[in-house]
């Protein structure tokens, strides 16, 4: 029997097949899995949509007191659900709250999916997995690579006893690891995939050590521009990594990179790096100072900065 939140899946699947490449697109273990995992099993009954309302604040989301609204944000494709404010500080039971400090939340199915397109795990493969947050990201990569190549870190010890009771509800659990991810989990490694779902400053070198030659990486990554990017790199097994930004999106930030820092110690180019020619036809943004740089990148398809309406 069809229930109500596989036609919503169906639904969220079909919407986010219009957003261009990437995506489901060539990756059908990855449409399986979706249809598959019950989103709506990790979230937490009780969550905050994560944009302010007319009165300032952001909304609280109660599938018990209105289920439809609930499940509806669910499958919303393009918003993450907020689980979990000022680590904790703030709860649910305080209701809608004017603070935007989150610090856990179960990522946009688009997100999500976008980032296990470019992950590209191959069946087998040992993966580690940095932010379990909810689980419904770990549960989407086991459906790939199996329960026993999975590790998953989450800092927060509720967070991770909560996805580990979630996860084994559905039966065989990866590794979940309580933790900071910022260090891997060097008794797992060599991995051939890590993928964290916070925000980096600054890529842990630890993570470089745990990936073997050939090894991809992806995470956010913060920017100079307002956003994060999303970044994938490919590891050569001797500490080092190269690779590109894909696009915008939006991320909390790992635990212990949440403090600011100079972007120019980061590593990115100052701004008059950036050159930018407009002519009649074109506009061309390029980085470096020479000629024969390639473009940077350029916007198209679903970015960042476009979000869904509240249910
Ligand atoms: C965007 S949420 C994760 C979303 C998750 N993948 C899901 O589908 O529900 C980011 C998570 O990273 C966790 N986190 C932050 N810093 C961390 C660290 N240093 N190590 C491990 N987990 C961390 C947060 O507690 C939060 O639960």
């Amino acid at each position: 029997m069809r229930t109500d939140a596989y036609r919503l899946r169906v639904a969220c699947m079909e919407r986010i097949d219009t957003y261009g490449a990437g995506y489901f697109h060539g990756r059908d273990w990855l449409r399986k899995a979706f249809l598959a995992v019950p989103r709506e099993h990790f979230v937490p009954d009780r969550v905050w949509w994560p944009q302010r309302g007319a009165d300032g604040l952001f909304p609280l989301l109660d599938r018990r007191v209105r289920p439809r609204r609930w499940i509806a944000a669910v499958y919303r494709p393009l918003a993450a659900l907020v689980t979990q404010i000022a680590d904790g500080r703030i709860r649910p039971e305080d209701g809608p709250t004017d603070c935007a400090e989150f610090t856990s939340s179960i990522s946009c199915p688009a997100v999500v999916v976008d980032m296990l397109h470019h992950l590209d795990p191959r069946p087998g493969d040992r993966v580690l997995e940095i932010g379990t947050g909810t689980g419904y990201n770990t549960a989407l990569l086991q459906a790939r690579v199996g329960a026993g190549n999975l590790d998953t870190i989450e800092i927060d010890e509720g967070i991770a006893a909560r996805a580990r009771t979630t996860l084994g509800a559905r039966g065989a659990v990866p590794r979940v690891i309580t933790g900071d991810g910022e260090y891997g989990h060097a008794p797992g490694a060599p991995y051939d995939r890590l993928l964290s779902t916070a925000a980096v400053r600054e890529v842990p070198r630890a993570w470089l050590r745990q990936v073997r030659a050939g090894g991809v990486i992806v995470t956010p990554l913060d920017t100079p521009f307002n956003c994060d990017a999303l970044l994938r790199l490919v590891c050569d097994g001797a500490g080092h990594a190269t690779g590109h930004l894909i696009k915008g999106i939006g991320f909390m930030k790992l635990r212990g990179q949440r403090a600011p820092r100079s972007y120019a110690s980061l590593g990115w180019p100052p701004w008059p790096s950036y050159r930018v020619t407009v002519g009649p036809d074109e506009q061309r943004i390029t980085a470096g100072a020479g000629e024969d740089e390639g473009p940077v990148g350029s916007i198209s398809g679903t970015s960042w900065c476009e979000r869904d309406a509240c249910p």
